[in-house]
């Protein structure tokens, strides 16, 4: 049933090209998104006046990427809210809000009750979800499945992925509507979405390196994650990965905050992941490898191909994923630091599919 690998985590993340794969590509026609299932018409699109996007845990991570990417492509501010606090901080919704739920189990007790209330309130809701047929799917306005398949272990790896590809297909399919890019950037970042499989492959495939850094680190303490954009919103999932299986203290920041407060806690011994794949804040995000490193932490970093060598210059080692779009790193980058989470488990005899205290479902407040 595990498929021959010895987690269904291990698994689960080797089947993520596929997993994308499926979910895109009955959606890609003749160069072009075409969302039937997505109840929204083009005049909906041009009228609304943000988007919410409502959820948990990993899930609200893809948020935090879908902040970054939609607010980019559709030039519409996006909030992006924790379920668990959506109901009680009386959110301004209207309805020409959209409302994006995003749940792998479609049963999350939390994310459910903010959904209705963004209803009650008067938005349109659309989510996406793994599970047919589940709540969330069934109550929402419109749905957008990701076809990942049944997702066994407790920490999501190949539902985070495919729900961040449909984040791509709703940012294009809008953008579209409205407008809102050039065609040619358009077709750049949907023949990137679409190439996306094949990279993520490449990496899975030196998938042993990743597991040569894990058993040199992961005696670590306590273990940091800093990026800045889209790096930083990647960062918190590395981190929520790590220490929801191996049990590794850990913290991600945006690169930039660190001085503000937690490099008080770096120190000799200390483990920074530095997350610089997006190459426009490369330099910025450097220089706080520098500050980090002159206080004698350990940085693993994580960069593209490209800016592999120049990393290797300040950074104790580097791990690097093919070149994309800007907009589509994160796609990749989360393979790594579910890899190094996995990788790091497994090396502390850690219970990875069932790790103690969590559920996969939770349905309680
Ligand atoms: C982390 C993890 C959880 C879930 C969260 C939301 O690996 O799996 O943080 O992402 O409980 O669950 P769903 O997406 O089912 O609403």
């Amino acid at each position: 049933e595990k498929g021959g690998y010895e987690h269904f985590m291990a698994k689960e993340i080797m089947e993520q090209p596929e997993a994308i794969r499926k979910t895109i590509s009955p959606r890609i026609q003749d160069g072009r998104v075409v969302l039937d299932d997505l109840a929204l018409t083009a005049r909906d699109v041009a009228e609304m006046d943000k988007l919410c996007v409502i959820a948990c845990g990993s899930s609200y991570h893809v948020g935090m990427n879908a902040k970054y990417i939609l607010e980019k492509l559709l030039r519409k501010p996006v909030e992006v809210t924790l379920a668990s606090e959506f109901r009680y901080c009386d959110p301004i919704v209207t309805e020409h809000t959209l409302a994006l739920v995003i749940s792998q189990s479609g049963e999350t007790i939390d994310t459910l009750a903010a959904m209705r209330e963004a209803k009650r309130l008067g938005a349109k809701v659309l989510s996406i979800v793994n599970v047919v047929g589940s709540t969330i799917a069934r109550e929402s306005d419109g749905v957008l499945y990701t076809w990942a398949g049944p997702e066994i272990a407790v920490a999501t790896t190949k539902a985070y992925s495919t729900q961040l590809a449909v984040i791509y297909l709703i940012g294009l399919y809008c953008a579209q509507l409205l407008g809102s890019i050039p065609q040619d950037e358009y077709d750049g970042i949907l023949s990137e979405l679409q190439a996306i499989p094949d990279k993520m492959e490449e990496i899975l495939e030196n998938r042993s390196d990743i597991q040569y850094f894990a058993s040199i680190y992961f005696n670590h303490p306590s273990m940091f994650f800093i990026g800045r954009n889209l790096d930083y919103a990647v960062g918190l999932e590395g981190s929520l990965k790590l220490k929801e299986i191996s049990y590794i203290h850990s913290e991600a920041y945006a690169a930039g905050e660190l001085k503000h407060g937690t490099i008080s806690l770096i120190e000799p011994g200390t483990l920074v992941v530095a997350l610089a794949g997006y190459g426009a804040l490369f330099e910025k995000t450097m220089s706080n490898v520098v500050e980090v490193k002159s206080r004698g932490a350990d940085v693993l970093g994580l960069t593209t191909h490209s800016r592999a060598a120049e990393m290797a210059k300040t950074a104790d080692h580097v791990i690097s994923v093919p070149d994309t779009h800007p907009l589509l790193l994160p796609s990749l980058e989360v393979v790594p630091m579910q890899l190094l989470a996995y990788y790091v488990a497994l090396q502390r005899g850690c219970d990875i599919d069932k790790p103690r205290n969590l559920a996969k479902s939770v349905t309680v407040e």
